[in-house]
């Protein structure tokens, strides 16, 4: 269902964009990856004020723009107006938070994305929320088929599965407690059809669990060419990376 991809291939996931050489969930990161030739952005989804979704790593505005504060204190018209570049380099100043709507165009019928909804952003509110908004602004674009939706945050895969989403849904891994279950029955109380988790947590069980039930799995985020090499042998589904170029060199 991705583009460009051949099959028994691992997928290539520009994590946050090209984000290693451009400043993190910006369009010269989500740009640059189509052009180094991952099939896959991951980008993280947070709320403005006034409820758009927007490209946006964390809750506060401090690292990664010249803004201070929460991001959900910022109506989208003040938080275009800050410099999400400057941070990374003098030559990306200027360059803008862009909202789910703006990726989204930009991305269809190029490139697939991963929508992670962060958890700052999900409500209870499932009519209007963040999971909704973005659903409608897949279908707005055509992009059903080519998105993974994916969060830490449960809720936001339950409120996916209530509104019927007809989208591919990862539950991102994060509780050590429960790395004794198995992957299968870890995504099933939750309708995730798909499962991603640190390089660090995936072991040689888990593995095969995942390859035993044919269950799609993405693994973040791997910028050693070593260790894309090792994960590559072991058969994973895909690997999110913020050096899609490396990657890319190394699945050849
Ligand atoms: O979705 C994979 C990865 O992005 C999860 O962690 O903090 O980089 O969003 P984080
Ligand atoms: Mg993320």
């Amino acid at each position: 269902a991705l583009y460009n991809q051949t099959s028994e291939e691992v997928i290539i996931i520009a994590h946050r964009g090209a984000s290693a050489y451009y400043p993190e969930n910006t369009m010269p990161a989500f740009k640059a990856a189509v052009e180094m030739g991952a099939e896959m952005i991951e980008l993280d989804v947070m709320m403005s004020k006034d409820g758009v979704p927007i490209v946006f790593h964390d809750s506060t505005l401090y690292s990664h723009t010249n803004g201070e504060g929460l991001v959900k204190d910022y109506t989208l018209e003040e938080l275009k107006k800050l410099d999400a570049g400057s941070w990374f380099s003098d030559e990306f100043a200027g360059t803008r938070i862009p909202t789910l709507d703006e990726v989204l165009g930009f991305a269809a019928g190029k490139i697939a994305v991963n929508i992670e909804i962060k958890s700052e952003a999900v409500s209870d509110k499932v009519e209007g929320g963040v999971v909704e908004k973005s659903l409608e602004l897949v279908s707005k674009h055509n992009m059903k088929e080519h998105v993974l939706f994916s969060s830490f945050d449960y809720l936001a895969l339950e409120q996916l599965h209530r509104l019927k989403a007809d989208v591919m849904v990862a539950m991102l891994f994060d509780d050590r407690q429960l790395a004794r279950k198995l992957p299968h029955k870890l995504i099933k109380p939750l309708h995730a059809t798909a499962f991603n988790c640190h390089f660090r947590e995936l072991s040689r069980r888990w593995l095969k669990d995942l390859q035993e039930y044919n269950i799609p799995h993405f693994i973040y985020t791997v910028n050693n060419a070593r260790k894309m090499k090792r994960l590559i042998n072991s058969g994973v589904t895909g690997i999110f990376t913020n050096r899609p170029d490396v990657l890319v060199e190394v699945a050849q």
